[in-house]
């Protein structure tokens, strides 16, 4: 939710936070804006709407090449999107530019006292106090090399809430400071090819990986200052010095573009079978046995575990709810799963034999991290299952499972969703082994199941055209229903929020045994109602009930989309439009049944002329409560 830029170095920094802000876009993209430094003076262009209206005020009236720049792409928090809310936000004085992602909740008295001095605020933003604050801090400041860092410092001291901010000062060229609590904020370091330093800030390690993999993860309550000539120095609020965690980015800059598909979001459906196979690398063990290396839990912790909670948001969630079924089948333990804004404001019964799964493939997601620190403070252990090395729901939690589905860029999740299903089979058969719940042999026998998901995936994706030609058929429609049972219920939940997120439609999930007690009441004439069969080898005829669930709709009018396994004959009849996917163990099936109901979406979406990868109202990752 909202993409960082800031860059100091000897390129031209117009150039390299534009291309940042273009890699960023998916964060938020109500208004864009960008500022540099350069002569002593701050230049800066903004505009509501997406980066391509920034870049045609640009082309119009292009900045003065600089050295030093920050950019920003927005997702409206306070105030609407506008070219005057649009970041960056400079001081009355001129003095100071500012960059915001977060909410500073205590704005409104720190505005009053701006307003009391004077100052006339140009935008409704929160952003804007932190701009006069900062730029009066500076002048109180004393002087010396470290005066931005020191009047940042002050300034977060008085700020409550969530916030990365980054700022230049007219004073401070090739200088950048900025500060983060509880919100995204890397740095990059990297070297031009004639050897000159070169320093980039970023929301996450997109902004720069065309660049630098050298990175440097901040902690809560720190503030950065960037010198070209002194290097990267970083401290507490007070102004103590941290030493900062470096790490290397292992994202491949090519797998950040969209290499000949139409939509980042057709491109990372394509690259499922392989990020699901990169998920499964180096776990599994010549003899089936599992070895995760990164679950810093021991196993008597693991052993202790006598409730688990699954908690996440979104698209996430749902991965969190496939979870349960194979969780609590595979090790008997109590397995509650629960929307991440929800958790802790209900006082969940938490303690040190509860094992909290957090799920985020951004690793930044505010809620989610509010509920891993509530659960912290409970004593109960957190394992993380995340996608982005480096961010923060990882770093706070005990223990962490990586995804390795590399960078998910369109902002419905699709890769990152079945690598977070797989990454959750993982875990449970983990917990299994440690615990003695499977045999090895027992495990081994599921190992070589998940080792057949990613060409079962391929073989649903190959098989794709009429899906295609089905979602042209639908794009008019105006609502639609997905129905599922056991392990197919939180996909159908998946698939209407995929349909809902993408192309507008009114969608809804349903456990199809719910449907006789209200449900079905919306169904007429020619409602495209999508049903996800179970196998017919899955246990006490769950099967058998959901070929009646179809035939009932179908009695009442809906037009029919089934999802059925090959060979299974009995729905054929029941069927106006059968999509086929490859035989696949029950508790496995969602990785398989998913993959129609995402092109069925992103298709449906195109159809409509809408923008896939940027969907209305979304941001990729929400970094506010
Ligand atoms: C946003 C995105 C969803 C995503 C959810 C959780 O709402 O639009 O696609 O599923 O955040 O994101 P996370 O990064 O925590 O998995």
């Amino acid at each position: 939710m909202c993409g960082i830029v800031g860059y100091v170095g000897p390129q031209d920094a117009r150039d390299v936070v534009l291309e940042g802000l273009r890699r960023l876009e998916y964060r938020g993209y109500d208004s864009a804006g960008i500022a540099v430094l350069a002569d002593g003076a701050l230049s800066t262009a903004k505009k509501a709407g997406k980066l391509a209206n920034l870049e045609k005020v640009l082309a119009d009236r292009p900045l003065p090449a600089a050295t030093t720049g920050i950019g920003h792409t927005r997702w409206a928090t306070h105030g609407g999107p506008s070219d005057a809310n649009a970041h960056p936000h400079v001081s009355a004085d001129g003095s100071v530019a500012v960059i915001h992602n977060g909410i500073i909740e205590n704005f409104a008295p720190l505005r009053a006292e701006c307003e009391a001095t004077g100052i006339e605020f140009a935008s409704e933003t929160d952003t804007e106090v932190a701009a006069h604050l900062l730029a009066a801090a500076y002048r109180e400041a004393p002087e010396g090399e470290t005066r931005l860092a020191d009047a940042m410092r002050a300034v977060c001291r008085r700020l409550e809430g969530a916030f990365t901010l980054v700022a230049t000062h007219v004073d401070a060229p090739d200088t950048l400071v900025a500060a983060r609590r509880s919100s995204p904020l890397v740095v990059g370091i990297g070297e031009t090819d004639d050897g000159a330093a070169e320093y980039f800030l970023g929301s996450d390690v997109a902004a720069f990986i065309g660049h630098t993999r050298n990175a440097l993860e901040l902690g809560q309550d720190q503030v950065v200052e960037i010198d070209r000539a002194r290097g990267v120095t970083v401290t507490d609020f007070h102004g103590a010095p941290v030493e900062p965690t470096a790490y290397t980015v292992d994202w491949d800059a090519a797998a950040a573009e969209k290499g000949g598909y139409d939509w980042f979001m057709l491109k990372e459906i394509a690259e499922q079978p392989q990020a699901i196979a990169d998920t499964l690398l180096g776990r599994l063990g010549p003899n089936g046995e599992l070895a995760l290396d990164e679950v810093r839990l021991s196993d008597q912790e693991l052993r202790d575990v006598d409730k688990i909670f699954v908690v996440a948001c979104g698209t996430a969630y749902h991965a969190g709810l496939i979870a349960k079924y194979a969780i609590e089948h595979w090790t008997r333990i109590p397995v509650e799963v629960e929307v991440a804004s929800e958790f802790r404001y209900r006082d969940p019964v938490l303690d040190r034999s509860t094992l909290v799964i957090v799920i985020s493939q951004s690793g930044e997601t505010m809620d989610t991290l509010m509920a891993l620190r509530h659960a912290k403070d409970q004593k109960a252990r957190v394992l993380a299952i995340c996608n982005a090395n480096g961010s923060t729901i990882p770093r706070e939690s005990d223990a962490v499972l990586y995804t390795y589905a590399g960078p998910e860029i369109a902002v419905a999740s699709t890769k990152g969703f079945l690598t977070q299903v797989v990454a959750c089979y993982l875990v449970g058969l983990f917990l299994a082994q440690v615990r003695g719940m499977k045999f090895e042999d027992e495990v081994a026998a599921v190992v070589d199941d998940l080792r057949a998901l990613p060409d079962a995936v391929a073989s649903v994706l190959a098989e794709m055209e009429p899906v295609r030609g089905l979602a042209r058929s639908l794009a008019g429609e105006d609502r639609m229903l997905f129905l599922g049972r056991h392990v197919g219920f939180p996909v159908a939940l998946e698939g209407a929020l995929k349909l809902k997120e993408l192309a507008y439609i009114h969608a809804e999930g349903f456990a199809a045994g719910e449907l006789k007690h209200g449900p079905i009441a919306v169904i007429d004439q020619g409602t495209p109602v999508v049903v996800v069969v179970p196998s017919p080898r899955s246990r006490e005829s769950v099967h058998g009930k959901v070929v009646s669930n179809i035939q009932e709709v179908r009695a009442r009018g809906a037009r029919t989309i089934v999802i059925a396994e090959e060979g299974d004959d009995d729905v054929v009849p029941y069927a106006d439009h059968l999509i086929r996917v490859p035989r696949t163990p029950t508790l496995l099936a969602p990785v398989v049944t998913t993959v129609p109901l995402q092109v069925l979406a992103c298709e449906i979406a195109d159809s409509r002329g809408l923008d896939v990868d940027q969907p209305r109202n979304l941001a990729k990752s929400v970094t506010v409560e």
